[in-house]
């Protein structure tokens, strides 16, 4: 019996989160280049698009580009944003097959001008597919996600168009990038580390956290089912005891 075989379809996650870590290490490994690590990276996305989508994920979230990742030498930017234009370039037909609705988070309005167009251009073409909704994550951070959340609100207050009173969590939701996207209930970590690293704070409030020492380029998609089968062995308790789940 395969690992895919094994998950079961009634207790899937309907959103997955997944901080690619590792291509750097990967590829310094191999005695090449950082960037080498980055393309080969490539083929894990397209893995874990393919195998979130066969097995019925509804969203997965893709950490691609963090606003801390700007402070990386000027060559390796560029190169990530040459290659993340040339991938998204590449794939908008391959999504639009696949009924892949492609959106994405974070403050990019400061991606270089192609890079922007590129993205704008495959989300519109990609905007009425159903099957999976493929988010990246471009120059986020949550931090910054959260702090503009904050400005949004306090200027509705100012605009009196919005009372302190009527601030609750869904207020704050709404205001965040992943307004209509449910929180994920799982998010896996590649690479051995153990950190957040800044991705969707307010959003994985209970999730379960999945770490493995794969570095990104070795994630395919047995191991994203291995993912998903451990979350599908995890109790969920949200504050609860396990007797309260039974009743
Ligand atoms: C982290 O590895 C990875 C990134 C900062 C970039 C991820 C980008 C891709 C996989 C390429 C294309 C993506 C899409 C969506 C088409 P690292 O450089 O931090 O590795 P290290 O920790 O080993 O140095």
């Amino acid at each position: 019996m395969s690992l895919k075989d094994k998950i079961d379809p009634s207790k899937l996650p309907e959103h997955i989160a997944i901080i690619m870590d590792g291509n750097g290490r990967w590829a310094k490994q191999k005695g090449e280049e950082r960037i080498f690590g980055h393309e080969s990276g490539v083929k894990s996305v397209r893995d874990s698009v393919e195998a979130a989508a066969e097995i019925g994920i509804k969203f997965l979230t893709l950490y691609a580009f963090s606003t801390e990742n700007w402070n990386r030498p000027k060559e390796e930017v560029i190169a990530l944003m040459q290659l993340l234009v040339y991938s998204i370039n590449a794939e908008t037909e391959t999504l639009n097959k696949n009924s892949i609705c492609l959106k994405a988070i974070g403050d990019l309005k400061s991606l270089p001008s192609d890079c922007y167009n590129e993205l704008m251009e495959a989300i519109d073409k990609t905007k009425n597919n159903t099957r999976l909704t493929l988010v990246l994550a471009l120059s986020y951070s949550s931090r910054w996600e959260i702090l503009n959340a904050m400005k949004k609100i306090a200027l509705e207050i100012e605009n009196k168009t919005l009372s302190a009173a009527a601030i609750d969590e869904s207020c704050i939701q709404k205001h965040l990038c992943t307004v209509n996207i449910p929180d994920p209930e799982l998010m896996i970590r590649t690479s051995g580390e153990h950190r957040i690293s800044n991705f969707l704070l307010w959003q994985i409030a209970y999730s379960e956290l999945y770490f493995t020492d794969k570095l990104w380029p070795d994630f395919g998609k047995e191991d994203l089912y291995e993912a998903i089968l451990d979350y599908q062995n995890r109790e969920r308790r949200f504050g609860k005891t396990s007797e309260q789940l039974i009743l």
